[in-house]
């Protein structure tokens, strides 16, 4: 009997059953949907043909090189800018013809327009205040907002008075007391110092895990995306060139252009001699006369033998070590163990090395793979450099599994 006095809840028998099932579809709706959107400005296509979903709670980042379009995307799902082809959905929504204000959305822009004659508190209650929420409500969400972003106490702060790491924090909160379903950020953390950025980036990833709202993060430095993001989408010329987790996309970019653009990888030239459709792995003769077994990243790839490709290995995936003498005398050698172990050895000599503090940068001159760059980590105690100065002779030694076999 106490239950149904304190419960608001629905009687078992009650008729509101039917209601809730539109609740429950809705929560299934990805939050933000893009259909076959193209934008053209003149002749300049600066999204083209883009599908994507970003499913509810994501920090989601959209990763590419200087107008591959990323900002056009992002100003689409915020209403400033409408497709030219396609379709964008909210919640399950179409919003063509919703303009910005009424799209529950929010942005925050690399250069954050705060209101210079506005304290922090009425920085951030802005969009309360035209909402018409009352004066209670609107400072309890202030205050709310101002912990979030670790400034509880600077509302009554002039924002001129605070560093460029704070103003952005006021920013963010600004964006996100009107409880967004998403959140857009266009670079904001590209006028900030290297070190304040990387504690920028720890916060935000922590904020929103915080907050649960979908982050649509825009940046071009491959590195912060590696860092914040649950999915990537890598951009080129407006097209979509993969999407992924950051150890999909690092571990099996799909082509060289995200192989290149995320981390670096050395690149070996060659052709297909047999393909293991099943297993997705090929044999490639390189240019330099190697015959390397690896792995096909692109699922969509289907490269006949004779196709040419590139076999991408990073650098720390490969093994340096000083040359024995014996090593020496084998150097004409095709180096390759023929044996069936994975493993390939060949010969060089270091151009050059780069202590770089936990690990050291080896740049060595191979006849059969060109320059390869390599990356040890450097280990306590143990002297790394004897026998690995410039002009020494080294053994660089990989396994089957580093290669990657990108067709495009
Ligand atoms: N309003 C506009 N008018 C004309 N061209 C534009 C406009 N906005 C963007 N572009 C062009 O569209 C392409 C993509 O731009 P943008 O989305 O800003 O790229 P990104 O944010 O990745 O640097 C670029 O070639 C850019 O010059
Ligand atoms: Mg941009």
């Amino acid at each position: 009997m106490t239950a149904s006095l304190t419960s608001d809840a629905p009687l078992a028998t009650g008729g509101t059953a039917g209601s809730v099932a539109p609740i429950t579809a809705a929560a299934a709706a990805p939050d933000v949907e893009i259909i076959g959107v193209t934008k053209r400005f003149g002749s300049v296509t600066a999204v083209d043909a883009m599908d994507l979903s970003i499913a509810r709670g994501t920090f989601y980042s959209l990763l590419g090189p200087s107008g591959c379009g990323k900002t056009t995307t992002l100003r689409m799902i915020a209403g400033f800018e409408q497709p030219t082809e396609g379709e964008i959905l909210l919640s399950g929504q179409p919003i063509a013809g919703v303009p910005p204000y009424q799209r529950n959305v929010n942005t925050v822009f690399q250069h954050y327009a705060l209101f210079p004659h506005m304290n922090v508190a009425q920085n951030v209650g802005y969009g309360l205040r035209q909402r018409k929420v009352g004066k209670a409500d609107e400072e309890r969400r202030v205050t709310e907002a101002l912990g979030l972003v670790r400034l509880a106490g600077y509302a009554k702060r002039r924002t001129w008075e605070m560093s460029g790491g704070q103003q952005q924090r006021v920013a963010l909160a600004r964006a996100l007391v009107n409880r967004p379903t998403v959140l857009l950020l266009d670079e904001p953390l590209g006028a900030l110092d290297l070190k304040l950025r990387k504690e920028m980036q720890l916060e935000l990833k922590a904020l929103q895990r915080e907050v649960g709202i979908t982050f649509v993060y825009v940046t071009h430095d491959q590195e912060e995306a590696l860092t914040m993001s649950d999915v990537i989408v890598v951009m080129r010329d407006g097209q979509i060139q993969q999407q992924g987790n950051p150890t999909d996309l690092y571990e099996r970019p799909v082509n060289r252009f995200v192989a290149d653009f995320i981390g670096t990888s050395n690149a070996l030239k060659g052709r297909i001699s047999a393909v293991d459709e099943a297993t997705r792995r090929a044999v490639v003769e390189t240019d330099g006369g190697l015959r390397l077994s690896g792995t096909i990243t692109d699922p969509a790839a289907r490269p006949a033998v004779d196709s040419q490709v590139t076999i991408a290995i990073r650098p720390e995936h490969l093994d340096v070590q000083p040359a024995r003498s014996s090593d020496a005398l084998g150097e004409s050698t095709d180096g390759v163990d023929g044996g069936g172990s994975g493993w390939a050895t060949i010969q060089g000599r270091i151009n050059q090395g780069t202590y770089l503090g936990d690990q050291t940068e080896y740049r060595i001159q191979t006849d059969q793979a060109g320059e390869l760059v390599v990356r040890r980590q450097n280990q306590l105690g143990a002297s790394t450099s004897q026998g690995m100065g410039p002009g020494d002779p080294v053994t660089v030694r990989w396994h089957e599994e580093a290669n990657l076999v990108l067709v495009g």
